[in-house]
C-alpha cells in the first residue's frame, strides 16, 4: 500500500485516483476547484462516467480515498507519488496549453515535504517531462530529491474504469530507472505489460497512439466516401477488413468522425510539434482535413434529403454527446451540425440520454426534448449523431408515423438500409452502398 496524491479531478484524474484507491492504496485527490472538491465530499461527481460514483463511494467509505484543495495536505510526509492529471487544452495554433501543468508542478514543488516521484499523467508535448523537472527545481524552497516519470493515460471516456483496470499496456518514461520501477510496482496488480523507456519516447507513444487511432477513423471515412460513389457498403467493407489481425475490427466505424477532448487536440499538437521542428506531417493534416469535412458533409446530406432547402423545416438530432456513454460535448459533431442547419434556416431539436444539461448552454437555439419520440413528432427529418445503444432499437414505426416526413440521416450507420426501406423511411447513412441510397432517388 502506497500513499498517492492525484492533482486534478477531471476525466483522467478522478479515475486515476479512485482506481489506485481501489487497488488498496491511500489516495488524496486534489483540485483547486473548491466546488468540485466539496461536491466530491458530498458524493457528487463532477463528470459523468459509468460506474464512477460507485467506485468513488466504495473507496471513500473505506477511508482510502479523500479529497482536498490543500497541497500541504495532499503532499504530507507519507506521500511518495504525485500524479499530475490536469487539463492540457489546445492553445494557440494547436500547441498544447501547459499553464495548468505549470501551476500544478510549481505548487507541488512549493509544498513537497520529502522525496517524491512526480508522474505526468496529462497528455503533454514531447519534451515536457524535462520542462516539469525544471519548474520543480526552480520552485522548491529548498532542494528536495524528486524524479519525473511520464505515465500517459489510455482511457476512453465511457469505459474509463474498465480501461484503467484492464490496460492493454502501461507505458512509463523516465531518466531515473529506479523511479520508473517504483511506478511500475504501483501498476503490477493490473497485470498488464509494462513498457519502460525514456521520458520523450513515453510521451511520443501517447501521441502516436492517438494519432494512429484518429488515422484509422479518417481512413475508413475516406473509404466510406469512395463506397458512396462506387455503391459498396462501408460497414461490410470494415467487417471484411477487420478479420485481418494486422487491421483489426476496432476504430473502423465510418460516420461523422471523431470529436472529444483528445483526438482533435492530440493530432493537432503532434502536427504542431512536427512543424516546429521543420517536418511536414502531411498524413496528420490529411487525417484532420478528412475529419473536418464530415460535419459539413452531413449537413449537405440532410439538406439534399429535404429537397435542397431546410428553411422552415424541423430536424431532430438523436444524440448530442461526442460519443455514447458520456456527457462530454467537447468538439462534438452535433455542435457544428446544429449551428450550420440553423444558419440554413432549419429549426433544430435535440435529445441525448445523458448530455442534455451540458449541451443546452452550448446549443442555445436547439429545442431540447427529454425523449426521442416527442422530439420526432412533427419533424421533417431525424439525424443520428451519437450511436447510443437506445437508438438502435427505437420503435421506428412509431417514429415514422409521428414525423411530417419519414427522412432519417444516419450519421453513425447504426441502422440497416434494407430494414429502413421496409419501414418506408427515406434513409441515408454514410457510405452505405446501393441499398443505402435515398429511396426517393430511385
Ligand atoms: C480516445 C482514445 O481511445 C483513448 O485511448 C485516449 O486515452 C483518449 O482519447 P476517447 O476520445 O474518450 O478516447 O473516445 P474514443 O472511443 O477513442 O472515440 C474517439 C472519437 O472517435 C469519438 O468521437 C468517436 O465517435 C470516434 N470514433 C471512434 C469513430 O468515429 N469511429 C470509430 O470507429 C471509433
Amino acid at each position: 500500500m502506497k500513499q498517492i496524491c492525484v492533482v486534478g479531478v477531471g476525466y483522467v484524474g478522478l479515475i486515476t485516483a479512485a482506481g489506485f484507491a481501489d487497488l488498496g492504496n491511500r489516495v488524496i485527490a486534489l483540485d483547486i476547484s473548491k466546488e468540485k472538491i466539496e461536491g466530491l465530499k458530498n458524493g457528487e461527481m463532477p463528470i459523468y462516467e459509468p460506474g464512477l460514483e460507485e467506485l468513488v463511494e466504495r473507496n471513500v467509505k473505506s477511508g482510502r480515498l479523500t479529497f482536498t484543495t490543500s497541497y500541504k495536505e495532499g503532499l504530507d510526509e507519507g506521500t511518495e507519488f504525485v500524479f499530475i492529471a490536469v487539463g492540457t487544452p489546445s492553445g494557440v495554433d494547436g500547441e498544447a496549453d501547459l499553464q495548468y501543468v505549470e501551476a500544478a508542478a510549481s505548487d507541488v514543488a512549493r509544498n513537497m515535504s520529502g522525496e517524491l516521484v512526480i508522474i505526468n499523467k496529462s497528455t503533454v508535448p514531447v519534451g515536457t517531462g524535462d520542462w516539469v523537472a525544471g519548474i520543480v527545481r526552480r520552485n522548491q524552497p529548498e532542494a528536495t530529491p524528486f524524479s519525473v516519470v511520464s505515465c500517459p493515460e489510455f482511457l476512453r471516456e465511457g469505459s474509463a474504469i474498465f480501461d484503467f483496470m484492464n490496460p492493454h499496456r502501461t507505458v512509463l518514461g523516465s531518466l531515473d530507472r529506479d523511479a520508473a520501477d517504483k511506478v511500475a510496482q504501483l501498476h503490477l496488480p493490473l497485470r498488464a505489460p509494462i513498457v519502460i523507456t525514456d521520458l520523450r519516447t513515453a510521451e511520443m507513444i501517447k501521441y502516436a497512439s492517438n494519432a494512429f487511432l484518429a488515422t484509422k477513423i479518417s481512413f475508413i471515412n475516406e473509404i466510406a466516401n469512395i463506397c458512396e460513389a462506387l455503391g459498396a457498403d462501408v460497414t461490410e467493407v470494415a467487417t471484411g477488413m477487420g478479420y485481418d489481425e494486422r487491421i483489426g475490427h476496432h476504430f473502423l466505424n465510418a460516420g461523422l468522425g471523431y470529436g472529444g477532448s483528445c483526438f482533435p487536440k492530440d493530432v493537432l499538437a503532434l502536427a504542431h510539434m512536427a512543424e516546429e521542428k521543420g517536418k511536414h506531417p502531411q498524413l496528420l493534416h490529411a487525417v484532420m482535413d478528412i475529419n473536418a469535412d464530415r460535419r459539413p458533409m452531413a449537413v449537405e446530406r440532410v439538406i439534399q434529403m429535404l429537397g435542397g432547402d431546410v428553411k422552415g423545416k424541423t430536424i431532430g438530432m438523436l444524440g448530442l454527446a461526442f460519443k455514447p456513454n458520456t456527457d462530454d460535448m467537447r468538439d462534438a459533431p452535433s455542435i457544428d451540425i446544429a449551428t450550420q442547419l440553423i444558419a440554413a434556416g432549419a429549426t433544430v431539436r435535440g435529445y441525448d440520454p445523458v448530455s442534455m444539461e451540458v449541451a443546452a448552454p452550448l446549443l442555445p437555439d436547439v429545442e431540447m426534448y427529454t425523449d426521442p419520440y416527442s422530439m420526432a413528432a412533427g419533424c421533417d427529418a431525424l439525424m443520428v449523431n451519437t450511436e447510443w445503444n437506445e437508438f438502435k432499437q427505437l420503435n421506428r414505426r412509431q417514429l415514422r408515423e409521428s414525423m411530417k416526413q419519414p427522412v432519417i440521416f444516419d450519421g453513425r450507420n447504426i441502422y440497416d438500409p434494407d430494414e429502413m426501406k421496409e419501414l418506408n423511411f427515406i434513409y441515408r447513412g454514410l457510405g452505405r452502398g446501393y441499398n443505402g441510397a435515398n429511396t426517393a432517388e430511385k
